[in-house]
């Protein structure tokens, strides 16, 4: 299966929806916060194409910290008969480099502290537990990550 990483506009909303809401229930974004990602100055935004489908998509936002730009993934889902293809991974590694041609250097991002795949995922990839976010998502806690670029 040949898979293209393509930039992802609004024009794709209603198949990037249908993908979040199979990977996440009550932590989807609404169909209104992705549009509004798809279309923010400060986003980046790619989707995996395959011959047929869009396979998954990755969102990412540029934000500062002490006048210091960061990436700040929110959001990369595959669609469930798509994965273990390699695909989150083209994914990422697209949008690190799309940040490093920014001049950022560093990357982080959030996930569940019981989302063993994507925990996984990130850690495969250089990512690096620095924190514990408690409650982040509603009962759940969350894990803070971060990657030098
Ligand atoms: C997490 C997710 C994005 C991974 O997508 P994917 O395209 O299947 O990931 P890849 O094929 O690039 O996997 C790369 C590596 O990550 C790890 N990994 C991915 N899925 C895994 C799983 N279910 N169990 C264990 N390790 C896993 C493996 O090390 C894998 O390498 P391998 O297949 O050679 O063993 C996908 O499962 C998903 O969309 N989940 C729901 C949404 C989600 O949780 N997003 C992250 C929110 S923070």
């Amino acid at each position: 299966m040949e898979v293209k990483i393509e930039t992802a506009t609004i024009k794709l909303l209603d198949k990037l929806y249908e993908i979040e809401e199979e990977c996440f229930d009550q932590e989807a974004f609404t169909k209104r916060q992705i549009a509004y990602l798809l279309t923010d100055y400060n986003t980046i935004a790619l989707a995996a194409k395959t011959d047929s489908a869009i396979a998954g998509f990755i969102i990412a936002q540029v934000e500062v910290e002490e006048n210091t730009e960061f990436g700040h993934i929110i959001t990369i889902n595959v669609a469930p008969n798509c994965r273990r293809k390699g695909i989150a991974t083209k994914l990422l590694r697209e949008i690190e480099t799309l940040l490093k041609q920014k001049g950022i250097t560093e990357c982080r991002l959030e996930v569940r502290e019981d989302n063993h795949p994507a925990i996984k995922l990130y850690q495969t990839l250089g990512y690096q537990i620095v924190g514990k976010l408690e409650n982040y998502y509603g009962k759940k806690h969350g894990l803070y990550l971060k990657k030098t670029l």
